[in-house]
């Protein structure tokens, strides 16, 4: 089977490698644009084996390059900033690159007839709800710079369909976590901001210890509930969307969450007894701009899309990731 190709923005991070070997095990070509500010070279390299270009989606000569040079039917865009905590302090880097780069890409897209595109949206752009699980049409009230960059996108896709007939599918993600089964793929940022691999790198002795942000909250155990998603469930999800638009769908906006929520307290014991290390864990401050609780209704992707999760459970979430952290720093 030869399809067309699919430019993959942020190909070399966590989850667009996820995706990029979905993608190719289901006979897509794949062209990767990666600027390396925390992508995996190797990664790409050795286990995608697919064509990297080293370059940022700020720069128009080379999207324009790319695409008059390449049979690019669409676009999966996940090249961004995401760490919620820095973008508090540096609004600026954060517009700058989740928000003007991708305008840039979108004007590239356009001037070059490329109408398709996949975007990487989050929860986060909910803000705080009591409305639990978190539907679609729940109001947005973004807490943070990097929610507001995303929401922003959202708004400028709305327009952009409108105007210019550029089709969109915005799947908003909730916790991304796990690796693939082969544990050849995996999380690995650097600095590391997520729960689920700054655990495991404890058990692994990597770091000294565990921090809570936030014990006092208004929950049961008084630390922050999230819902996690294995990030090849999510991978899946990014197919069907992909399918979706290619059969001339319209513009649309999914959750991509379980619909459960786990404390982070809960976390830490399902982590404790997968590795079956006991690490120090200490309690520290809330951190600016996050939310108490987000769990995200994902009715709408499985009865659209026919999206069924294939790895709910939070144990093996864990698992998968354990195997990949292990192979990863052995
Ligand atoms: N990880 C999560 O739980 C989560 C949750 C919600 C949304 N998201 C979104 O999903 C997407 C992927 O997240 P991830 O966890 O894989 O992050 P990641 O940092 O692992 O991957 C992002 C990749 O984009 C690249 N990149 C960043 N800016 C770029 C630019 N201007 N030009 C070219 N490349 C650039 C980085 O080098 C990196 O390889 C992001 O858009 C993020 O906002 C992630």
């Amino acid at each position: 089977m030869n399809k067309s190709t699919i430019l993959v923005t942020g190909g070399a991070g966590y989850i667009g490698s996820h995706v990029a070997l979905l993608l190719k095990k289901a006979g897509y070509n794949i062209l990767i644009l990666d600027n390396l500010s925390f992508g995996h070279s190797e990664i790409v390299r050795d286990v995608l084996d697919v064509e990297l270009i080293i370059g940022d989606t700020n720069d128009r000569l080379l999207l324009d390059k790319i695409f008059a040079t390449r049979n690019i039917c669409a676009v999966m865009h996940f090249a961004a900033f995401l760490a919620v905590g820095e973008s508090v302090h540096h609004p600026a880097t954060y517009y700058k690159n989740n928000v003007v780069g991708t305008l840039t890409l979108l004007e590239a897209m356009v001037s070059a007839n490329i109408n398709k595109l996949i975007f990487s949206s989050t929860c986060s752009i909910y803000g705080i709800s009591n409305n639990i699980p978190i539907t679609e049409n729940h109001p947005n009230n973004p807490l943070n710079p990097y929610a507001s960059s995303k929401y922003m996108v959202e708004q400028i896709l709305k327009d952009f369909d409108q105007a210019y007939n550029l089709k969109s599918v915005v799947f908003r993600y909730f916790n991304a976590a796990g690796a693939d089964p082969s544990g050849d793929l995996g999380e690995d940022h650097t600095p590391e901001i997520h729960l689920i691999p700054l655990a495991l790198l404890t058990a692994l002795k990597k770091r000294e210890h565990l921090v809570i942000f936030g014990t006092d909250y208004d929950t049961p155990d008084g630390t922050a509930i999230r819902d996690y998603i294995h990030v090849s469930d999510l991978a899946t999800a990014h197919i069907l969307g992909l399918e979706y638009l290619l059969s001339g769908g319209s513009s649309d906006m999914f959750n991509l969450g379980n619909g459960n929520g786990f404390s982070v307290r809960e976390v830490i014991d399902v982590v404790k007894k997968i590795t079956d290390v006991d690490f120090l864990v200490k309690e520290g401050k809330r951190r600016p701009g996050d939310a108490p609780i987000l769990v995200g209704s994902g009715l709408k992707i499985k009865s659209k899309l026919n999206w069924k999760p294939q790895y709910p459970s939070l144990e093996t979430i864990v698992d998968h990731a354990w195997k990949w952290h292990r192979k990863r720093h052995k």
